[in-house]
C-alpha cells in the first residue's frame, strides 16, 4: 500500500548503513551477553542513566554476563540531553577499568553518549567539539550493543549522537560511520513500564524522524520507503501506547516503527524541526521529543509551501483518505492529523508552555541557522526572518 505513486528514479544512487546485527523482537535484550564475545570481547560496560541502576532487566544481564565468565561493569552516570563534558569522565572510567565492550542500557541520551564514548576511547587525540559535523571521526571506536528502553530516538540503528555544550548553550550533532552500533537489541517489553509523558514525546519525536527523513533533500527511494513504513506505525499506535501502555502489541508497532525512522533518517538526515529544536534544548532544556513537536507543526506549515504533493503519501500513510483532495487540502489533512495526535496524548504544543520568553525568538533562530547540516536539509529554504517567525508562532 505504501511504495510507489511517488516514485523516484530508482537509478538514483544511494547508500546505507545499519548496524551489521539487529535483533528486534520481545525478550531479545536477554540475549545481549551472549553478544559480547562475538565482537571479540570479555570486559563490557553497562552504561545508563542513574534512575536505570535498580532495573531488574540490567541486573539481569550484569548477572548473566558474570555467569558467562565475564568481568562485566557498570557506569550509571549518563544525564539527559547529555553535557559533552560528561564523556571524558566516562572515557577515563572506561580506560581505568580495561572495559573493551561498551553496552547501552537506555533512551537515546544513552545511546547516543554510548555511542560517543566508545569512538573517544578509541581516538584520544580528538576532543567532542571537533567531531561535531559529518564524518569527522578518525577511526572505529570500541565494540557497541545498543539496547533501547524508549521508542523515539532512534540510536540504536542511526549514525548520529547529539550532546549539549554548556559553554555554547547549544546542542550540536555528530554524525559519522563510526557512530554506528555494532548490534542492536530492539526489545519492545522493555517500553512497557515507560510513563505516559515520556512515551509520548518519544513517540513524537520517532513521528518528526520519519516525517523529516521522507521530505529533507538528502532523502532517496530507500530512506523515503523506509519512512513511510515508520509514519504509518506511528502514526497507529502511539496513541495506544499512551494511553495504555501495558499493551504489547502497539508497543512492538511503535518500538518497529521508532527503529524503522532511525535507519531512515540516519540517511536522509532530518531538517529544520531539529535543527530549531536545538537551541529550545541547549537554552532552555526542553527534552528533545518535546521541542520537537512544539515545533513540527510551524515549521511544516512553512514547508509546505511549494511542495504540497510531498505531503500526499504521508497523509496516506497516516490513513487519511486524500483520492479527491487537491495536493494542498492533503498536506494540510497530514498537517491536521499530526496535530490532532499531539493534543490526543497530551505533549505540550506552546513554547511559552517552557518558560521559553518571546523575545528569545531572534537569538534561537541565529543559533539554529548554524545547524547547516540540518537546515540546509529542509525541502524549503529556511533564513533568518522565516526562522524567528516560526519561532514566535510557535510561542
Ligand atoms: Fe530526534
Amino acid at each position: 500500500m505504501i511504495v510507489s505513486e511517488y516514485n523516484m528514479d530508482l537509478m538514483n544512487p544511494f547508500k546505507f548503513r545499519m548496524p551489521r546485527e539487529v535483533t528486534f523482537g520481545s525478550g531479545c535484550s536477554r540475549t545481549a551477553p551472549e553478544k559480547v564475545p562475538l565482537l571479540g570481547s570479555k570486559r563490557p560496560l553497562f552504561i545508563t542513566g542513574s534512575h536505570m541502576a535498580q532495573s531488574e532487566h540490567l541486573v539481569y544481564l550484569i548477572e548473566r554476563s558474570s555467569e558467562l565468565g565475564m568481568s562485566p561493569g557498570h557506569w550509571d552516570n549518563v544525564e539527559p540531553e547529555p553535557p559533552a563534558e560528561l564523556l571524558e569522565e566516562a572515557v577515563g572510567y572506561i580506560r581505568k577499568g580495561s572495559y573493551d565492550c561498551l553496552v547501552a542500557f537506555g533512551g537515546g541520551s544513552s545511546m547516543d553518549f554510548t555511542k560517543m564514548a566508545a569512538v573517544m576511547a578509541e581516538n584520544p587525540e580528538i576532543k567532542v567539539s571537533d567531531m561535531v559535523g559529518s564524518e569527522k571521526i578518525p577511526r572505529k571506536g570500541l565494540p557497541t550493543i545498543m539496547i533501547p528502553t524508549t521508542s523515539g530516538s532512534g540510536s540504536e540503528v542511526s549514525a548520529v549522537a547529539v550532546f549539549s555544550f554548556a559553554e555554547e548553550r547549544m546542542k550540536k550533532g555528530v554524525s559519522s560511520r563510526f557512530l554506528v552500533a555494532d548490534i542492536a537489541l530492539v526489545d519492545p517489553e522493555l517500553t512497557l513500564d515507560l510513563p505516559p509523558h515520556i512515551t509520548a514525546a518519544a513517540g513524537m519525536d520517532a513521528l518528526v524522524h520519519g516525517v523529516e527523513s521522507f521530505l529533507s533533500l538528502g532523502t532517496n527511494q530507500f530512506t523515503q520507503d523506509l519512512a513511510l513504513i515508520a509514519i504509518s506505525n506511528i502514526y497507529s499506535n502511539l496513541a495506544e501506547c499512551v494511553l495504555n501502555g501495558k499493551n504489547l502489541k502497539a508497543r512492538e508497532a511503535q518500538s518497529y516503527g521508532s527503529m524503522i525512522a532511525g535507519m531512515a533518517f540516519s540517511m536522509s538526515g532530518t531538517a529544520g524541526v531539529h535543527a530549531m529544536a536545538y537551541p529550545l534544548g541547549g537554552q532552555y532544556h526542553v527534552p528533545h521529543g518535546e521541542a520537537n513537536t512544539a515545533l513540527l507543526r510551524w515549521v511544516m506549515e512553512y514547508s509546505l509551501e511549494g511542495c504540497e504533493e510531498k505531503f500526499i503519501p504521508i497523509a496516506k500513510a497516516m490513513g487519511v483518505y486524500t483520492d479527491r483532495m487537491s495536493a494542498c487540502d492533503a498536506a494540510n489533512a497530514a498537517l491536521k492529523a499530526i496535530v490532532e495526535l499531539g493534543g490526543k496524548i497530551g505533549v505540550k504544543t506552546r513554547l511559552r508552555e517552557f518558560g521559553i520568553p518571546k523575545e528569545a525568538a531572534a537569538e534561537m533562530a541565529e543559533a539554529a541557522l548554524k545547524e547547516v547540516r540540518l537546515m540546509s536539509n529542509n525541502p524549503r529554504p529556511l533564513d533568518f526572518e522565516a526562522v524567528k517567525k516560526i519561532y514566535e508562532n510557535a510561542w
